[in-house]
């Protein structure tokens, strides 16, 4: 890990749960925990515990759960480290530098230069839009109806028309030629190499933000007409247009299930303005898979939002497969009255346009659309041939109910003859085989799903066996020699098992909220999250004696199986058996165990 165990001991410490999550989400005490309306999911009555005691929180509805890093992790979207970070600022204290080579150091400082340069060039765009000669660029953001606080909120600019302005501002500041131009702030004198102006001039400034607010790059639009409309700055050390989207350092912490994908700056900041906070724009490059994997860190739907013209549909049509191939479900939201989101909202205001987004199509439907605007449908032969693409189209889609469920949809939009299509259907399938690969697919599903429900109940099994030994010690004492960490086939619960044994053994007290630090990951935090919320107490022995005892037969024998598979020499077979044959006759009675242990 980047920060010794230590450090992280001692942010904890000093980041009390309650605060923290106090200082986000409105809770009250209630006897020894408090409450409040869960932050990861909707809801109108309180699920969502938080322990000061236990030093985690936990939702009974949605089952998010964790310690403070934990939800550092999932309210901000944040990474362990990034987390760390964070948590130690508030709490203010010093981490320790992470060691790094010298060449690394250097890439490190100059990348950071790098940054500073386009934080210094945002703020002095800032100011000159509040200079004198900034007034024309003022006029013209409020010509566009640009809140003053939505200006802030974007750190909108203006680039004076002086070519040489930024230049020597950031040059007294004591940066060098080679970090201005690498910072994508400078042009290079095409006649005179090594003489360096201004990328940007008299244009509208909107700084590009990375997803951590921190400004990279640049986009800059002329005051009116004149080509080019908007100017970029180019791909830098910083800036990667294709790991990049605009608006996204404020999209991903809307409360939102889903995000609007439009073409535009001016979109994006129209949107937000009206409230749509997850709205977001690639920055006028082709959409690519990174942009769609980097939307689906955030969310699993995603609506696609572009211009109203031919070039929006085609571009939509292309960033389909894309977003769907990140795992998106992508909708498409169609405007018939305006030209863009910008457009639309100014024209018929911000409920028509929430209204369209309830109308947003399934990207399927959409495309099939698109196809029938190809085809005239009042020539039967042309509709022939559209209900061929269409079957096609169809016949390409996975799920059997998927696919029923757009068929009927097409049927009826299209008023298609339900007999001429499936006919289609049938003819396709065979030809291609989907017919009968169907049929073997549902049985290996089968067959997977019955692995994967006994695999589920192992884990169940190690989670509940955890569960037990970590509120009662003297239960884990009988246990330890019968079922030791080695048997758990669930990487992280062997972990936790592990790390718990350790814990016994050194005669500690388990604090959840310690043993969650040693894991980065958010889903670990949850997994863990879940032993520690559902302890189990003893208020029947009979019960608690039938689900121990249950937990270590489906554990063991899990184990065995396993090691079944591998071993082959003689005397280890010898030694499978036997222990297979313990376990028939294993009972673990709790009949000496004092109740309020
Ligand atoms: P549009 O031409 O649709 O601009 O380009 P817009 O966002 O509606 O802008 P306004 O409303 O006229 O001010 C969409 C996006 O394509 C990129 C920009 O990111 C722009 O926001 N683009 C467009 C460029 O990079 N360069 C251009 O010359 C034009
Ligand atoms: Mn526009």
């Amino acid at each position: 890990m980047y920060y010794p165990d230590e450090i992280i001991e001692e942010v904890r410490l000093n980041s009390d749960v309650v605060d923290i999550i106090g200082s986000y989400v409105h809770i009250t005490r209630k006897g020894g925990s408090h409450f409040g309306l869960c932050p990861f999911h909707h809801e109108k009555t309180p699920s969502f515990s938080v322990s000061k005691d236990k030093q985690m929180y936990y939702c009974f509805g949605c089952g998010a759960g964790g310690n403070v890093f934990s939800f550092v992790m999932a309210y901000e979207n944040y990474t362990f480290v990034e987390a760390v970070k964070y948590l130690a600022d508030k709490a203010h204290i010093d981490l320790p530098e992470p060691e790094v080579s010298a060449q690394v150091r250097a890439a490190m400082n100059y990348k950071s230069r790098l940054y500073e340069v386009n934080k210094l060039a945002a703020r002095y765009f800032y100011m000159m839009l509040r200079k004198e000669y900034g007034q024309v660029a003022l006029r013209y953001i409020e010509g566009r109806e640009i809140s003053s606080d939505i200006m802030k909120q974007f750190g909108l600019g203006y680039s004076t028309q002086f070519r040489d302005d930024l230049y020597k501002h950031l040059k007294a500041k004591g940066y060098s030629d080679k970090e201005l131009f690498d910072g994508g702030v400078l042009l290079e004198d095409k006649r005179k190499q090594g003489t360096y102006y201004d990328r940007f001039f008299n244009r509208l400034m909107f700084p590009i933000f990375d997803v951590h607010s921190r400004v990279i790059a640049f986009g800059g639009r002329v005051l009116g007409d004149g080509q080019p409309k908007y100017l970029n700055s180019p791909e830098t050390q910083l800036f990667n247009k294709s790991r990049n989207l605009y608006g996204l350092n404020i999209a991903r912490k809307s409360r939102e299930k889903f995000m609007i994908l439009v073409e535009g700056y001016m979109d994006v900041i129209a949107l937000h303005q009206a409230g749509f906070d997850n709205s977001i724009a690639s920055l006028g490059t082709a959409f690519t898979g990174g942009h769609g994997h980097l939307i689906k860190r955030y969310v699993d739907e995603i609506i696609i939002s572009f211009d109203s013209d031919s070039a929006g549909v085609n571009a939509s049509l292309r960033a389909i497969p894309i977003l769907k191939s990140a795992g998106l479900i992508v909708r498409v939201l169609v405007m018939n009255d305006a030209k863009d989101p910008d457009d639309l909202i100014k024209l018929k205001g911000r409920d028509s346009y929430e209204q369209l987004i309830k109308q947003a199509m399934p990207s399927f439907m959409f495309e099939v659309l698109q196809l029938s605007k190809r085809y005239d449908l009042k020539d039967p032969e042309y509709k022939t041939r559209f209900s061929e693409e269409v079957a096609k189209k169809l016949l390409a889609i996975e799920g059997k109910l998927e696919r029923d469920n757009y068929t009927e949809a097409i049927i009826k939009d299209f008023n298609m003859s339900r007999e001429g299509l499936m006919e289609l259907l049938g003819k396709y399938g065979k030809n291609i085989g989907i017919v009968q690969k169907k049929h073997i697919n549902a049985d290996l599903n089968r067959e997977e799903k019955r692995l994967k429900q006994r695999e589920d109940a192992v884990t169940i099994a190690q989670k509940e066996f955890l569960a037990i030994i970590v509120s009662h010690k003297q239960i884990f004492n009988k246990v330890n020699k019968i079922i030791t960490p080695d048997y758990f086939n669930h990487e992280t619960l062997q972990k936790v098992g592990l790390i718990i044994y350790d814990m016994y053994k050194k005669d500690l007290e388990i604090e959840p909220t310690v043993v969650m630090s040693k894991f980065t990951q958010i889903d670990d935090q949850k997994l863990i999250a879940g032993i520690f919320g559902e302890e189990i107490k003893i208020e029947n022995q009979l019960q608690l004696e039938k689900l121990l005892n249950d937990t270590i037969r489906s554990i063991k024998s899990n184990y065995l199986e396993a090691r079944q598979k591998t071993v082959t020499d003689p005397i280890g077979l010898m030694e499978l058996i036997k222990e297979k044959k313990e376990l028939l006759h294993l009972y673990v009675s709790l009949e000496d165990i004092d109740r309020r242990d």
